[in-house]
């Protein structure tokens, strides 16, 4: 189908936030957009196209993608629209992959090796259609390759032009400081740490956020709705083309119990004090530590993409909201 050629809202910069990403140079979009759901060539690609175009008109300059996400399926569909669509915009976008899950079959298609990692940069820089990407990550540590290696592997992507940054993902407090100081002494700053944290998973908040802000590291917090919990999908039932009900992503349907549907039911209730939406009082919630750079959200339709985007419009939390929302999750 023929697309009508792509221009980007002129004022796309006027109400998105950018925090600091540690002590770099670079700048993020408080909220962030991720391809990990919903990308893959059995989606729709105009609702794909959509959703990636009003990101970027709302000023989400960064992409998140990983060499696993749909296969392979997700860098291509970002890839295509970064070609027919953003070409002429790629110096404000940021694009990030990762490798360090299963990939392809054999022993160098998984973990953390040189020979994975940068096997599997060249591939995503092939279905992506680009010559770097901006964020290269380790997805996971690996206990069985040296962490000198891992970080060795990182090091030369970016020395070697195909990423601009280093970034490492799940990597605890512990491995993220002796990572870190790995890539310091190969002169190649670790960027960012990009792990889960929501109401429903702060195990962030027992170290890791401290050392990354110890360590000039930023903090990209993946899952800030808890896959979609955190919203008013499952208030009422189980919609059917959400994740629960198709069993895309990990939720599952024993974790929408009575326990988590009052506490849901009580947040909501909070929300509605703020005239915001449930998923709006988490991702504030998320980011009202502002070690936290960013929070980095997936979408089944431009419209929970915008919902989630207006979030910015009303301000952080008071003292009071976060105790209150404290007393509910205690
Ligand atoms: N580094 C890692 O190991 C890792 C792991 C996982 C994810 N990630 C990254 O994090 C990104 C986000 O992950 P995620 O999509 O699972 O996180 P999420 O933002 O917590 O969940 C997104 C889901 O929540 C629902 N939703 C979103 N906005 C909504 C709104 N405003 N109102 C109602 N429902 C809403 C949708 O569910 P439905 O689909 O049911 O409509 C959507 O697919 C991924 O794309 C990926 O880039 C990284």
């Amino acid at each position: 189908m023929f697309n009508t050629p792509y221009l980007a809202d002129a004022d796309r910069y006027a109400s998105m936030q950018y925090r600091r990403c540690g002590r770099s140079g670079l700048l993020l979009p408080a909220i962030c957009f991720g391809v990990w759901q919903h990308f893959s060539h059995s989606d729709d690609y105009s609702k794909c196209r959509a959703m990636i175009l009003r990101a970027f008109d709302r000023g989400v300059t960064h992409f998140d993608a990983a060499n696993n996400y749909g296969g392979g399926d997700a860098e291509e569909i970002l890839g295509r629209i970064l070609r027919e669509d953003l070409a002429r915009y790629r110096d404000e976008i940021l694009v990030s992959t990762k490798a360090g899950y299963t990939m392809w079959p054999g022993p160098y298609g998984d973990w953390g090796s040189r020979k994975y990692l940068l096997a599997s940069l060249d591939q995503s820089l092939k279905r992506l259609g680009l010559d770097y990407v901006d964020i290269f990550y380790s997805h996971r540590p690996d206990p069985g390759t040296p962490l000198e290696e891992t970080m060795g592997a990182l090091a030369s992507a970016v020395q070697s032009g195909k990423a601009l940054y280093a970034g490492i993902s799940n990597y605890p407090p512990d491995q993220t400081e002796q990572a870190a100081g790995i890539l310091r002494a190969m002169g190649v700053p670790c960027l960012v740490n990009q792990s889960r944290y929501s109401m429903f998973h702060r195990i962030p908040e027992e170290g890791l956020i401290a050392k990354l802000d110890e360590l000039g590291i930023g903090f990209v917090a993946f899952q800030p709705l808890a896959q979609g919990l955190l919203t008013n999908r499952y208030i009422d039932g189980i919609p059917t083309e959400s994740r629960v009900a198709t069993g895309k992503g990990s939720l599952k349907r024993e974790q929408l119990n009575d326990a988590t549907l009052t506490r849901l039911r009580a947040l909501n209730e909070i929300a509605k004090d703020r005239r915001q939406s449930l998923a709006q009082l988490a991702l504030a919630w998320a980011l009202r530590d502002e070690r936290v750079t960013s929070v980095l959200i997936g979408a089944s339709s431009v419209a929970q993409l915008e919902n989630s985007l207006d979030t910015l419009a009303a301000g952080p939390l008071s003292d009071g909201e976060i105790d209150r929302i404290e007393q509910v999750l205690s």
